[in-house]
């Protein structure tokens, strides 16, 4: 089997955990393994009919023996780990590795060229959010370009949008095979060798936003950045006794803000999926801290989600939340956004971990895909790494923000934790 892995969306510390493992342990079960730069966009731009001829589709296969002293297949991506090119430009920077990169989206990985990409932070073969994917011409070109590099198999990690485009690309490719061999750019043979696609979906995504999981690829390493950030904060904030509103990431889904503030230690906490109970956030805030104030407390902190809302569904914006603090309750206050600050960086311990774990589930995945068996996401839950139906995850998660939307905050709260009561 020929296993290509991309990484798509918003980047997350651990997606080069989860390339070192696809590719080794892929080596390892006796596949082919290939890496597919700028996410959907690369396998869309494909390789150009010049490099193609150079392809390493002829060499033989990597095997574990050789793997550990010269499984250096390509050499090519070595140079990913550099910064060198500007690969979105196709490759056109100076250096010998971003030229030698030019042309070429879709390029054979091997053992040494992942070697220690477990601790290197964002996605060292790149992301892309491709316009031209979402097009069925785009997604015919894709097919053309993995049948031509002979590749059947797709890992892809992102957020539930990228694993959206997985599924829809699976469902979609009998009728792309059968176009491109209708269109005569494709054998029959070709067609009839590649007439199933197998997929496996990982998530990666610094906001913990996915249903059918526990936890998200990067999400740890982010919320561990902002705790730190936060204890930062907490030794000016006290010597100064002012306030901080922090504002963090997590786009719709409160899981950084909330962790982060039961980590750091905050006072007020604003979550998209449970806001405030009162009508007036600002009295119930304004109450809460002035207690804490009472009570003998230097500082204040408070954190804001950037997702947050108040009943009524109007967002929650750091800066009012500050003018608040300032205004009733005298509090010299400061706004702090954390920003990228919370995505880039080496991954924690965690999140190199689970996708190591995840990512020889995926491998293990693949190789038992059937036709009929539906496209799979690898989540984690209990402790355990699980594979569910990826359609199912994606449903359930878009379920929880249509109930955010219809002001049912019990009900999004049950689809995150069945045993939820308010
Ligand atoms: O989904 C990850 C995330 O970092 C969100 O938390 C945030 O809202 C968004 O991506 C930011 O996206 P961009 O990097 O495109 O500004």
């Amino acid at each position: 089997m020929k296993i290509a892995i991309l990484t798509s969306g918003g980047d997350s510390a651990g997606m080069n955990a989860v390339v070192r493992a696809v590719v080794k342990v892929g080596i390892l079960k006796g596949c082919e393994t290939w890496v597919v730069r700028e996410g959907y966009e690369g396998l869309v731009r494909g390789n150009t009919e010049a490099v193609s001829e150079q392809s390493l589709d002829e060499e033989p296969i990597e095997l574990p023996d050789n793997a550990s002293t010269d499984g250096s297949s390509t050499n090519l991506i070595h140079n990913l780990r550099f910064g060198d090119g500007d690969l979105l430009k196709d490759g056109t920077g100076d250096h010998p590795g971003a030229r030698s990169l030019k042309g070429r989206y879709i390029v054979r990985a091997g053992f040494d060229d992942v070697r220690g990409w477990f601790a290197e932070g964002g996605t060292l073969i790149g992301t892309a959010r491709s316009k031209t994917f979402r097009t069925q011409e785009g997604r015919l070109q894709a097919a053309y370009n993995m049948i031509k590099e002979g590749l059947d198999a797709l890992v892809v990690c992102g957020g539930d949008g990228s694993l959206t485009g997985a599924d829809v690309f699976r469902a979609e490719w009998p009728k792309l095979v059968e176009t491109l061999q209708s269109e005569g750019r494709i054998t029959a043979e070709k067609a009839k060798l590649h007439a199933h696609l197998r997929i496996v979906g990982l998530v990666g995504s610094i906001d913990n936003d996915m249903s059918m999981t526990d936890l998200t690829i990067g999400a740890p390493t982010a919320l561990h950045r902002i705790c730190e950030a936060i204890d930062n904060i907490n030794s000016t904030a006290s010597s100064h006794s002012r306030a901080f509103v922090l504002e963090v990431m997590g786009r719709h889904c409160g899981w950084l803000a909330l962790l982060a503030g039961v980590s750091g230690g905050a006072d007020f906490i604003f979550i998209p999926e449970r806001p405030p109970t009162s009508q007036s956030w600002e009295d119930e805030m304004c109450d809460c801290i002035h207690r804490h104030r009472e009570v003998g407390k230097r500082k204040t902190i408070v954190i804001v989600a950037e997702g947050a809302i108040d009943r009524n569904l109007n967002p929650i914006k750091a800066d009012h939340v500050k003018d608040v603090l300032t205004e009733r309750l005298g509090l010299d206050t400061r706004v702090t956004t954390l920003g990228h600050t919370q995505r880039g960086g080496r991954p924690c311990a965690y999140d190199r971990v689970l996708p190591t774990l995840q990512g020889m589930e995926a491998v293990e995945t693949l190789l038992e895909a059937t036709p009929t068996s539906p496209s799979y996401m690898i989540g984690i839950q209990e402790n355990k790494i699980t594979r569910v139906p990826l359609m199912e995850a994606v449903a359930m998660t878009r379920a929880v923000s249509a109930a955010i939307e219809a002001k049912d905050f019990e009900k999004a709260m049950s689809y995150r934790d069945p045993e939820f009561k308010e």
